[in-house]
């Protein structure tokens, strides 16, 4: 018989796009009804480079949430070619969590991003000494790689070596897509850990080109193949600590997304949940969901694992065709269709 409802600790978002303005106000309270925490992206325009930018961006999160039931957002920097330690030892501490990687040119407003790694080694090293783990998005912008391989050849081109050349680094593989960084991550050192997006366990790339364009489940890493969705479901389910839960939803106005050029990023904030309780129920280890969604992340990032709880109950709705969003809407994941599980909060 299929279990009918579970509890587990309340969990967090080890990656989120909140945006900025008016929209944050709509995306947020999805995010912060469910979730305890969650590492906020900096990927703003302009980006968040300072440390004072990062606290001012947090106010503004917080602001508009209006004091919504104690969420945390855990704030970023973007790494620019300018970083510097000096910056670095700011953030560290004002209690910032991690800089995030966008190798320049690879997704949306990354232009400010890294051209060159190696030439950032003081910056790094000053990482290494803080403890301050680097978030990656893991995907080479060379344009002779083909856009599927790119996250497999953003391994061997970049992540092995600064891991090698920085052997005191702490890095997360922001939102893995392939079998290839699932056996990296799986092998490497604990200092190594990664998230997984709901719609990468749930859909491989047909769910974006088969029997019509579907631009709400396009997103970079672009979804891949369904042998990679396997090998992202056993990794999540196989309750090893380098996996955790990382939504990456990342709303974008319909026009921007419906659009001749639409934009990469799927929004799930207010389904997420529900959305990996459906990954670990049809993979038969809704056991396990607890530790992947509330308890390896927290870890992984030295922080305490939330004390209140929530509870999944199987009661399928409908998900919206879309949510307001500043003063266009959002198209998000499942759009339309049902979704066989509600999160509900329970009272301490
Ligand atoms: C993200 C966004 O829209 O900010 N888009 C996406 O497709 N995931 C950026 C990112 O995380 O790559
Ligand atoms: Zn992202």
């Amino acid at each position: 018989m299929s279990v009918m409802q579970i509890e587990l600790t309340r969990p967090d978002d080890w990656h989120l796009h909140l945006r900025d303005g008016a929209a944050i106000a709509d995306v947020a309270a999805a995010t912060a009804a469910v979730f305890g925490r969650a590492v906020v992206m900096p990927n703003l325009r302009p980006p968040v480079t300072t440390t004072a930018a990062a606290l001012a961006y947090r106010e503004r999160i917080l602001t508009a949430l209006g004091g919504a039931a104690g969420f945390e957002p855990l704030m970023t920097l973007y790494l620019t070619d300018r970083t510097t330690p000096g910056e670095v030892a700011a953030a560290a501490a004002a209690g910032i969590v991690g800089c995030k990687l966008y190798p320049a040119g690879a997704t949306t407003n990354s232009d400010d991003g890294v051209t060159d790694l190696e030439a950032l080694s003081r910056t790094l090293e000053a990482m290494e000494e803080h403890g301050l783990p680097l978030l990656v998005h893991g995907e080479v912008t060379d344009p002779e790689v083909d856009i599927f391989d790119r996250e497999a050849v953003f391994i061997e081109r970049v992540l092995a070596p600064v891991l090698g050349r920085h052997e005191g680094l702490r890095v997360v593989f922001e939102h893995v897509t392939t079998s290839e960084a699932v056996e990296f991550v799986a092998s490497a050192p604990a200092r190594v850990a990664a998230t997984i997006t709901p719609q990468h366990l749930l859909l491989n790339r047909n769910a974006i080109l088969a029997g019509g364009l579907r631009p709400q489940n396009y997103c970079l890493p672009v979804l891949k193949r369904e042998k990679h969705r396997r090998a992202l479901v056993a990794a999540a389910s196989g309750g090893d600590p380098s996996f955790f839960l990382g939504t990456d939803s990342a709303p974008h106005p319909r026009s921007a997304k419906e659009s001749r050029c639409g934009c990469a990023g799927c929004y799930s904030a207010p389904i997420a949940l529900a959305l990996y309780a459906e990954v670990f129920s049809s993979a038969g280890r809704l056991d396990r969901l607890e530790a992947f969604a509330s308890f390896h992340g927290a870890d992984f990032y030295r922080l305490p694992r939330n004390r209140d709880r929530v509870r999944l109950v199987r009661s399928p709705w409908r998900v919206p065709d879309a949510y307001p969003f500043g003063d266009d809407e959002v198209v998000p994941l499942r759009c339309g269709e049902e979704i066989g599980w509600r999160v509900e909060r329970v009272e301490p």
